[in-house]
């Protein structure tokens, strides 16, 4: 039988991104094992505080370029106390979400098996959805500066950029996202009684949209509500849409009802496949507790599932999601996040076990 080879181009990043990378490496290996007519093929691209430190830069002047040829690309995290911040996610992953027109940044909002919510009355059936959150524009545009800098009377603006073609992208994504799910709802966020000019346009276009969705049950609400409704109504959520900023503030919310940053996973996709897509954990480099070895890797682990997904290997997608849910469900490992006492390795041992015990 001929194998197939995808091509993996992992940049680890800082903090626990190299930590929970290396645990994702070894399921990718077992994913070979288990699976003998696929291969990945990787290469690392050392892309980090560190390098910028030496360089200058976050990535090399080609880096996009050098990136562009791979089927998907496996991220960690970046992000240290010795750059700030909107250097290290300006130059790095806000360049690789862009240039390869990741417009959907898709993150499931679910409670595994084995796991309690911090909502407990909850359970499992009412809290699965996805949030698809629009990825190369709205409120993280670079648009706007600063004037009479250093003045009484200084100054910043930054612009909200809403344009026709990228919000219609998106949306017309979480429309057929809605569209392949059983309970055909889609929920969006949106601000049109306060943001006045760019959401009122956004709202226009999901309805315009929606025509041609007749069968999808649409609502609009305001984030504000929206955001209260995650934690006393999740269950009434199916497929929920948001801009740049709306959607980011969700999905950590979202993470948290279903039990923290350690477990959530994220794809900055591209649906068209003209570039390649980015899987990574919703989480940051957590320098508080880097280096410790204790970092959930679960997060990282599930973004390889969605990345399997992505492949058009949705068997081993569902593999390697289901082996995550049974570790919960033994419980005897589990990292500290979690309530436990394992390390890291250990959590991504337990995790390649159940995928050679259950293929
Ligand atoms: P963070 O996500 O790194 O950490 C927030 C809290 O969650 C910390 O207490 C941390 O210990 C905990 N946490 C995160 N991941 C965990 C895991 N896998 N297991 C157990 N606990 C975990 O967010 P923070 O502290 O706001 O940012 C730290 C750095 O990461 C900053 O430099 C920030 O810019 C960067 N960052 C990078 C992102 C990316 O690479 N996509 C996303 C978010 C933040
Ligand atoms: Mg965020």
């Amino acid at each position: 039988k001929l194998q197939k080879h995808f091509s993996i181009a992992i940049i680890p990043g800082d903090g626990i991104g190299p930590e929970v990378v290396n645990e994702g490496l070894k399921v990718l290996k077992v994913l070979e094992e288990v699976h003998s007519d696929v291969r990945f093929v990787y290469d690392f691209y050392d892309w980090n505080c560190e390098y910028y430190l030496k360089h200058g830069r976050m990535m090399p002047t080609n880096g996009l370029n050098l990136l562009e040829d791979y089927d998907t690309i496996l991220f960690g995290a970046v992000g240290a106390p010795t750059v700030p911040d909107h250097v290290s996610v300006w130059e790095l992953i806000l360049p690789i979400r862009r240039h390869f027109q990741q417009y959907v940044n898709l993150r499931p909002v679910k409670l595994l098996k084995g796991l309690e919510s911090p909502l407990r009355y909850k359970s499992h059936d009412d809290l699965d959805f996805v949030v698809i959150r629009e990825n190369t524009e709205g409120e993280y545009s670079n648009i706007g500066g600063r004037l009479h800098e250093g003045t009484p009377y200084e100054t910043a603006i930054q612009n909200n950029v809403f344009t026709r073609y990228g919000s219609e992208r998106i949306l017309k994504y979480a429309y057929s996202v809605a569209e392949s799910r059983p309970k055909k709802r889609l929920t969006v966020a949106t601000k049109s009684n306060a943001i006045n000019h760019t959401m009122p346009f956004w709202d226009e276009i999901v309805k315009e949209i929606g025509n041609e969705h007749p069968q999808i049950d649409v609502q609009l609400y305001h984030i504000d509500a929206l955001a209260a409704y995650f934690i006393s109504k999740p269950e009434s959520f199916d497929v929920v849409a948001g801009s740049n900023l709306f959607g980011d503030i969700l999905t950590d919310l979202g993470a948290a009802i279903v039990g923290g940053l350690g477990l959530a996973p994220s794809g900055n996709i591209n649906p068209e496949r003209k570039y390649p897509s980015m899987f990574e954990p919703i989480h940051g480099s957590a320098p508080d507790i880097a280096g410790k070895g204790i970092a959930n890797p679960i997060a990282q682990i599930w973004s390889i599932s969605l990345m399997m997904d992505h492949l058009r290997l949705p068997e081993l997608g569902k593999l390697v999601l289901s082996a995550i849910e049974e570790v919960l469900f033994d419980g005897t490992v589990r990292t500290p996040d979690l309530g436990g006492t394992a390390n890291t390795m250990e959590m991504g041992d337990a995790i390649v076990s159940k995928i050679r015990e259950m293929s």
